[in-house]
């Protein structure tokens, strides 16, 4: 291996230990800062998800209040939920766990949370902003990988960087960051012919697919940053992410790990966004 390591959960300490100090000043103010998680059905990955949010806000001073609701939970009814969050000056951020149960219509639900409670940084209003540079949430996990090239001192700029993946969530996201960091952006996806071919350009590859060894070391200039978002399972049944870490570890300068790499950082930038949320309304 020759690739240094990008060490999520080192990253994170450090930036949740900030997240706390900033925590104890807003609540020395009066305003301690609140997220609300509403957890719809009994998905078993959301549970674990939510129940680590939950436990990151009690760890680093932030209030957190758990909405668990049945899968037969109408559209309208979390509607109004999410209604009174928007109305609740107790709460800063407001979280609806995705997946939802397929006869609520996500878009809609994410939709009526306020921009100003929209800690996952998902709502059309956040995503434009994002696109046209104005003040507003940034997804977590690509914003967690923004400061993962930050803490390594890899400056974007005049940068070459190719995304795989095109999700609303991470790729599209991911994109913008980087672009709006001066980095020439190729974005690539399941319809791209020859995924090698721009991905031997890059100095920095975000892989994004959730899929097992989309990128392999022949697919890897030397030297690269390879940020890997994939959350998988191998076939004896470890997390593992979208890169061949043993391949590209021996090719890459830098390269995150699966696990203790972006998915430790995804839950950082949620506290470090609801900071963010309270501070805002605290001015
Ligand atoms: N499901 C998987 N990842 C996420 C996330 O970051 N936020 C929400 N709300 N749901 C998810």
């Amino acid at each position: 291996m020759t690739a240094q390591l990008i060490d999520g959960n080192a990253l994170s300490r450090q930036l949740r230990g900030e997240v706390a100090q900033r925590a104890a000043a807003l609540t020395a103010r009066g305003v301690t800062p609140g997220l609300a998680v509403v957890l719809v059905g009994d998905n078993q990955a959301s549970a674990v998800y939510v129940r680590n949010k939950v436990k990151a806000c009690a760890d680093n001073g932030l209030h957190s209040v758990l909405e668990k609701y049945d899968a037969s939970m109408t559209e309208a009814e979390l509607l109004a939920r999410v209604e009174a969050l928007n109305e609740d000056p107790s709460i800063h951020g407001i979280l609806v766990q995705l997946p939802l149960p397929a006869h609520i219509d996500a878009h809609k639900v994410i939709e009526t949370i306020s921009p100003e409670k929209d800690v996952d940084g998902f709502h059309v209003a956040s995503a434009g902003a994002l696109m046209v540079g104005q003040p507003g949430f940034k997804p977590c996990t690509p914003y967690g990988c923004m400061k993962m090239l930050e803490s390594i001192g890899v400056n974007p700029r005049g940068k070459h960087a190719v995304v795989i993946g095109r999700s609303n969530i991470v790729g599209k996201p991911m994109a913008m960051l980087l672009l709006a960091a001066n980095a020439t952006v190729t974005v690539c996806h399941s319809a791209t012919p020859d995924l090698a071919h721009h991905t031997r350009q890059a100095d920095i590859v975000v892989a994004a697919v959730g899929k097992r060894n989309v990128l392999t070391a022949d697919m890897v200039k030397p030297g690269a940053v390879v940020i890997d978002v994939g959350m998988n399972r191998n076939d004896e049944g470890k997390l593992c992410g979208d890169v061949d870490f043993a391949g590209v570890s021996d090719v890459a300068g830098w390269i995150t790990p699966v696990p203790g790499g972006v998915g430790p950082m995804t839950i950082t930038m949620l506290l470090v966004n609801t900071i963010e949320a309270a501070e805002r309304r605290a001015g």
